[in-house]
């Protein structure tokens, strides 16, 4: 290592707190710094080369150096870097992208779109239109949550309230009063049964007591991943979300798609709600819409809620929430190349061929590698999860090294991965060609080898 790749090392200990770590961690264990892309590669500051097997942190879909997206972005620096959009003021990019938006969303009932800056954005974003619609309508009561454990929906204090997971909660607490958790239809860890039908009715089944035990006069919304993504790759049963839209339907409960991570292609379809065929009321979108160039986060109005703020005339439905950079124009326009090449190219559609072999691959390390529990997933999201005991799936403890040896092996050979608790996940670039896909698979096999061996 050079002396001013050192430097960079020891000033990153020193000034940078990074999300989801410890600052001491960061000191004791150094991050991989990434200094270059090309592609689906990257290249870290020591100039290792490895294939991004995470999409940048699941948003780089269109890898790292797609020129029409570059340019896109250059051209706005030249032409306008920055105007705002609160009311009074728009600019051409902001205009066109929610056109191209509404139009992509057409066929699932999308009639408008306003503009955050990334995930956590678009959640806050559906959850506050989602009470503001039910005040709206004379329903001031309906100002409950309900979501799914092990969802993961960003961290401001609306998506921390209604994350499943403890660990992204506890520090903050107390957060929003009345966010309330059902069961994750999780097929490999749950008490109830090994049938997926039934576990989607099951848990379906539970929103709907919840809701009525709560009062449905009480519920503003139910929010989910159409794939639970950062919880660990849950693909609910095909079951599941059709029965939730009719729970929610029954109970005048919206429905919010956070699709964040599943929107534009990653599962293999442009939404993961069109994976089950249903539509939401509301959806979150983020990452994948700018191809992780720009910070950019969207969330969807469906025309149920459309039409109940059009129809007001009392003043109610003024949208008090917004950010100074909702749809910057830069972001905007790496969002309009990107869509053009996803529509363009059929992303979705490449996904949708290369992913069942890529899963059925990864399914192959259950019963090759002891310590591999389950594989899971769908398109271009998979999550391989590393437990103490395959047979009584006993989770590893939360002090084990295991899943950071595999993940140094993996990079020493070439492969960039994320783990998670027991969970590796993968979701690289939804442009890796199938070449790139099975040097991602045989390098992965050799890292958990190579670690079983020892
Ligand atoms: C489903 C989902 N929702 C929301 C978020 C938050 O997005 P951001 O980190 O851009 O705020 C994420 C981030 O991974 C996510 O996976």
């Amino acid at each position: 290592m050079n002396d001013a790749v050192d430097a960079l090392k020891r000033a990153n200990a020193e000034y940078l707190w990074h999300p989801m770590a410890h600052p001491k961690a960061m000191r004791e264990t150094r991050p991989d710094i990434i200094a270059r892309g090309e592609g689906c590669w990257v290249w870290d500051v020591d100039g290792h080369k490895m294939l991004d097997g995470v999409a940048g942190l699941w948003s780089s879909n269109l890898g790292h150096s797609c020129k029409p997206v570059r340019d896109a972005i250059v051209a706005q620096l030249d032409e306008l870097p920055f105007f705002n959009t609160f009311a009074g003021t728009s600019h051409p990019r902001a205009i066109e992208l929610s056109a191209a938006l509404v139009a992509l969303m057409r066929p699932d009932g999308v009639a408008a779109v306003m503009f955050g800056n990334g995930g956590s954005d678009a959640v806050e974003g559906a959850l506050k239109i989602a009470r503001q619609y039910h005040k709206l309508r004379g329903d001031k009561d309906r100002t409950k949550f309900i979501a799914l454990r092990q969802g993961y929906h960003g961290v401001h204090f609306g998506g921390a309230s209604v994350n499943g997971n403890p660990r992204f909660r506890r520090a903050y607490e107390p957060l929003l009063p009345g966010c309330l958790h059902i069961d994750s239809p999780w097929l490999y860890r749950n008490p109830y049964t090994n049938d997926e039908a039934e576990l989607g009715r099951i848990v379906a089944g539970q929103l709907e007591r919840e809701i009525v035990f709560q009062g449905p006069d009480t519920v503003a919304a139910f929010i989910a991943e159409p794939i639970q993504g950062a919880g660990g790759v849950i693909v609910p049963p095909a079951t599941f979300w059709p029965l939730v839209r009719e729970v929610c339907d029954r109970h005048g409960v919206l429905l919010i798609a956070d699709e964040v991570v599943t929107g534009f292609g990653r599962g293999g379809a442009m939404f993961g709600t069109r994976l089950w065929g249903v539509k939401a009321d509301l959806w979150c979108l983020a990452k994948g819409i700018s191809s992780g160039y720009i910070p950019l986060g969207a969330t969807a109005i469906g025309t149920k809620v459309a039409d109940v703020f059009d129809r007001d005339a009392t003043g109610g439905g003024q949208v008090m929430h917004g950010y100074t950079y909702s749809a910057h124009p830069v972001a905007a326009a790496a969002a309009l190349a990107t869509l053009k090449i996803l529509e363009g190219d059929d992303i979705p559609g490449h996904v949708a061929r290369v992913g069942p072999a890529f899963q059925q691959r990864l399914r192959g390390l259950v019963g090759r590698v002891p310590f591999v529990g389950d594989v899971r997933g769908r398109g271009l999201m998979s999550c391989v999860e590393m437990v103490a005991d395959p047979a009584t799936k006993a989770p590893l403890p939360r002090t084990s090294d295991l899943p950071a040896r595999v993940a140094r092996a993996a990079y020493r050979r070439g492969l960039m991965v994320r783990v998670s608790g027991g969970n590796m996940i993968l979701s690289p670039p939804l442009v890796i060609t199938p070449d790139e896909l099975g040097f991602l698979c045989g390098t992965l096999e050799a890292a958990l080898d190579e670690v079983a061996a020892s």
